[in-house]
Parts: C-alpha cells; sequence; structure tokens
C-alpha cells in the first residue's frame, strides 16, 4: 500500500477567498498547499475592474502568514458593461488570468453578473486576442428550468455556440458537474478545459439529504446523480490534460448556512489536496493524482508549472467542527469525521 506520496507543488484553479477577516482566517489553509490559486472575484462589490483586482491581490499578500510562497492569480468579474479596453489594462497588469462569467442571479454575490453573453462579443475578441481565459459558471437561470438541469442547459444553449463562436478564446468550464460537461469537454475544440472540484468527485446529490437536510452539503453548481459523480472521477482521472484541480472552496460562516435560506458553497481548502487524494485513490488512479493536480492547469494557462513539492502522508486525520472565520466558525468539508492522508507540514 502507497504510504506517502511526494507531488509537484499543486494550484489551485478556481476558490473563493472572500476579503477581511474572512480572509486572513482562510488563506493560511490554501497557501500551505497550493503555490497558486485563480482568486474569484465575486465580492461585494465584485473586483469588475484591473484597479480593483491589483487592490484586492495586495490586500491577499498583506494576508499571507510570514514566510508562505503563494501567489494570487486574478480574475475580473464580467458585467453587462464591461469595456474591451479593461482587457489590456488586465492583461498588462501581469497578475490577472482571466475572467469570470457569472449568469446574472446565478449564485452567491452574482447579481451584477451578465444578463445576455452575446453582448460581450467584442470583450471576448479581445480576450482572445491577448490570451486571456474565459471562466465561466456554468448554469442558466430561467426559474422554469430546474436546479439539476441549469448546467446541461447551459451546455447546449451557451457554451456550445459560444465556443464556435470564439473559435481561439480559452475557456473553462468552471467546476463541471455532470457527465454530458465532462463529455463535451473531453471532445471540444483545442483550448477547452474544466476545473472539477473535490465533492463532486466524492458525493452524489443524496448526499444532501441523508438523513435530514444538510445544508453543508449545498453548493451551485448543485451536487449531481451517481451516474454524473462516476463520470467526473473517470474525466479526472482520465489523464486528460483537460481537466484540472479547482476546489472551489467557498467559506460562509456558520449560521448564514444553517439557516432557512442557507448560502450556497463548501469549505475545502482546509484538505484541498488530501480530499483529491482520497477520490483518486479510491479510483485507482494515485499516479494520475499530479497531473490533474500540478501540470494540466499551468500548462493550460500556459504559465510554468511549479517547481518545488508537497507531501502527503497516509495518516488519518479529522477536521475539527468548525474553523475561525471572523465572529463565527466555517464549517469545513469532513468536519469530524476521518480524512486518511494528510499533508506534511
Ligand atoms: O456554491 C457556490 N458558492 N457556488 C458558487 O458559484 C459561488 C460560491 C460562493 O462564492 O459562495
Ligand atoms: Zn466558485
Amino acid at each position: 500500500m502507497t504510504t506517502e506520496l511526494t507531488l509537484r507543488r499543486p494550484d489551485d484553479w478556481h476558490l473563493h477567498l472572500r476579503d477581511g477577516v474572512a480572509l486572513r482566517a482562510v488563506l493560511p489553509h490554501t497557501a500551505e498547499r497550493f503555490a497558486r490559486a485563480v482568486v474569484m472575484p465575486n465580492l461585494k462589490p465584485p473586483v469588475t475592474t484591473t484597479a480593483l483586482a491589483l487592490a484586492y491581490r495586495q490586500r491577499i499578500l498583506a494576508a499571507l502568514p510570514a514566510g508562505a510562497d503563494f501567489q494570487p492569480l486574478m480574475t475580473l468579474y464580467l458585467t453587462d458593461h464591461t469595456a474591451p479596453d479593461e482587457m489590456n489594462r488586465a492583461r498588462d497588469s501581469g497578475v490577472v488570468v482571466g475572467c469570470k462569467m457569472y449568469p446574472a442571479g446565478a449564485t452567491t454575490h452574482s447579481d451584477a453578473g451578465v444578463t445576455d453573453i452575446r453582448r460581450l462579443d467584442a470583450v471576448l475578441d479581445r480576450m482572445s486576442e491577448l490570451g486571456l481565459v474565459l471562466q465561466l459558471h456554468g448554469e442558466v437561470t430561467q426559474d422554469e428550468v430546474d436546479v439539476f438541469d441549469r448546467e446541461d442547459r447551459f451546455l447546449e444553449q451557451i457554451l456550445a455556440p459560444l465556443v464556435e463562436r470564439h473559435a481561439r478564446l480559452k475557456v473553462v468550464f468552471e467546476h463541471i458537474t455532470t457527465a454530458s460537461a465532462a463529455r463535451f469537454v473531453a471532445g471540444a475544440r483545442p483550448g477547452v478545459g474544466a476545473t472539477i472540484t473535490p465533492q463532486h468527485l466524492i458525493y452524489n446529490r443524496n448526499a444532501i439529504f441523508q438523513g435530514g437536510i444538510r445544508p453543508h452539503f449545498y453548493c451551485l453548481p448543485i451536487l449531481k446523480t451517481e451516474p454524473d459523480r462516476a463520470a467526473l472521477l473517470a474525466a479526472a482521472t482520465s489523464g486528460s490534460p483537460r481537466f484540472f484541480l479547482g476546489t472551489d472552496s467557498a467559506p460562509h460562516a456558520r449560521h448564514t448556512k444553517e439557516s432557512p435560506c442557507g448560502c450556497a458553497g463548501m469549505y475545502s481548502a482546509h484538505a484541498g489536496i488530501e480530499l483529491y487524494a482520497e477520490a483518486f485513490e479510491d479510483a485507482g488512479a494515485l499516479h494520475r493524482l499530479e497531473g490533474f493536480a500540478s501540470e494540466h492547469g499551468p500548462d493550460f494557462y500556459g504559465l510554468p508549472r511549479n517547481e518545488g513539492q508537497v507531501r502527503l502522508l497516509r495518516r488519518d486525520w479529522s477536521p475539527p467542527q468548525g474553523y475561525e472565520f471572523g465572529e463565527d466558525t466555517v464549517v469545513p468539508m469532513r468536519a469530524g469525521e476521518t480524512l486518511r492522508w494528510q499533508l506534511e507540514l
């Protein structure tokens, strides 16, 4: 049995860090494991300009624990009013790697998002020219579309035409959750990739209702069926360079999750590589973890792979019931349960 694993230092290609005290609470978890992370721009107000992204980046760097070796990769939040010239400022900054498109109303802090992606054709053309990556929250938002079908409808109605219309644009279909999304990405034109979260590899939608309603399993896109989970795990462990690690770790204060209208998001940064090690091991594919976690992402983004390494030891440990999170706590994935891989610090 493998008892330790040495990997090229991984990156997290989709992360929510928040701001202020929340940022200071969660950032150490990511910085211990990952060399870089693509930081999502859905703050309130959102990070819509390069100037805001540069200021946010400084706050992240200032919140890093002493001696940490971590680079935030910044993103801009697209709105109906984003100007093509903002893309040049983004590229020239040297620290913005892409732009996140949230369909208006799709998820946490997405009310300022895009109402019709066709309005952004000039912005997307400029992004293609400059090599900026489009990161998509892939869900339609119409009330009449079932919450479990929103990703599939997005794929058919928005994504498939989009990747043809913008044939040179690099597109990441973020946090994919369905067998059809995995199939689409595997067969798409070059320049189309996807991130996959640990929760979508480990759980199916039954987890949300196991013995009662479980708000800590509520995230968006929502967990899907067992065949979907199996297809995602097959894609992640396939060795295809189109699939890479993106935790979508999304911390919320405990009382805002355990509420009559609980927020969407699962917190996984405390075990952001360990959870994937477990999923890959259960699939008999530990040898594919390094590609998924440390190689495919930088290759897709055109960035160098990291030089350093991390070591994981086969050693049971148990995440606490909560980590301090400002005045409240954040409940981590697997709180009080056992994880079998531990990061060597
Ligand atoms: O579950 C989610 N939480 N999905 C998202 O798209 C946003 C995220 C958040 O920011 O909390
Ligand atoms: Zn996210």
